[in-house]
């Protein structure tokens, strides 16, 4: 029913307006957006769903960063449209954009999110891994796509750049 490729540069304003939709305003305030302003996502792994006549349903964004110097990546945002929700289609993003990671090799991935959400997915809470402030500490998830692979890692979480 929904078809999911890589977003593209021309995607990149319609996700936005999605994600406009989906959030509550001021979204782009929240720190973890300090840790993506001129970053690019990881193509591979950033998804827009489109229906069968090509209407965006959803989508999901992953953003390279550090954590106490490790490489990691960041999920979000992810979003489904109101009209498209409960379908299932949120746990394909996810699901898909972490298969992608793990057939890269990438080792781990972290979020700020709802807890009862995101352990079905196999997220848990990261110990020791301080998002910029403010962050409720109970909402940073971690998931290993390689295993064992947020054994030893924490500090702060920082650009990729810093
Ligand atoms: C979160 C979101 C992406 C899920 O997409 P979806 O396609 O509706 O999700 P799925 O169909 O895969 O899963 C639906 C299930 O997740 C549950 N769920 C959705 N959001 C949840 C949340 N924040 N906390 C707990 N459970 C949640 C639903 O109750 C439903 O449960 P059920 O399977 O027991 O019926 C979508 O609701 C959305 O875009 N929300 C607004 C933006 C947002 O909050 N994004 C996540 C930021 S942390």
């Amino acid at each position: 029913m929904y078809t999911l490729n890589p977003e593209t540069a021309d995607d990149w304003w319609e996700v936005e307006a999605l994600y406009d939709l989906c959030f509550a305003p001021g979204r782009t305030a929240l720190s973890s957006y300090r840790l993506r302003d001129g970053v690019d996502p990881v193509r591979s792994m950033s998804l827009v769903a489109r229906d069968a006549d090509g209407i965006l349903a959803g989508a999901i964004r992953f953003w390279p960063v550090r954590v106490g110097g490790q490489p990691a990546l960041l999920l979000g945002p992810v979003a489904v449209h109101p009209t498209r929700q409960g379908e299932g289609l949120g746990g394909l993003l996810i699901q898909s954009g972490l298969e992608r990671g793990r057939a890269e090799g990438r080792d781990r991935v972290m979020l700020v999110g709802d807890a009862p959400y995101y352990t079905r997915f196999g997220f848990s809470r990261l110990n020791n891994v301080i998002m910029p402030p403010p962050t409720n500490p109970d909402r940073v998830l971690g998931y290993a796509v390689s295993e064992g692979a947020w054994d030893g890692v924490s500090g702060d979480v920082t650009r990729i750049d810093a």
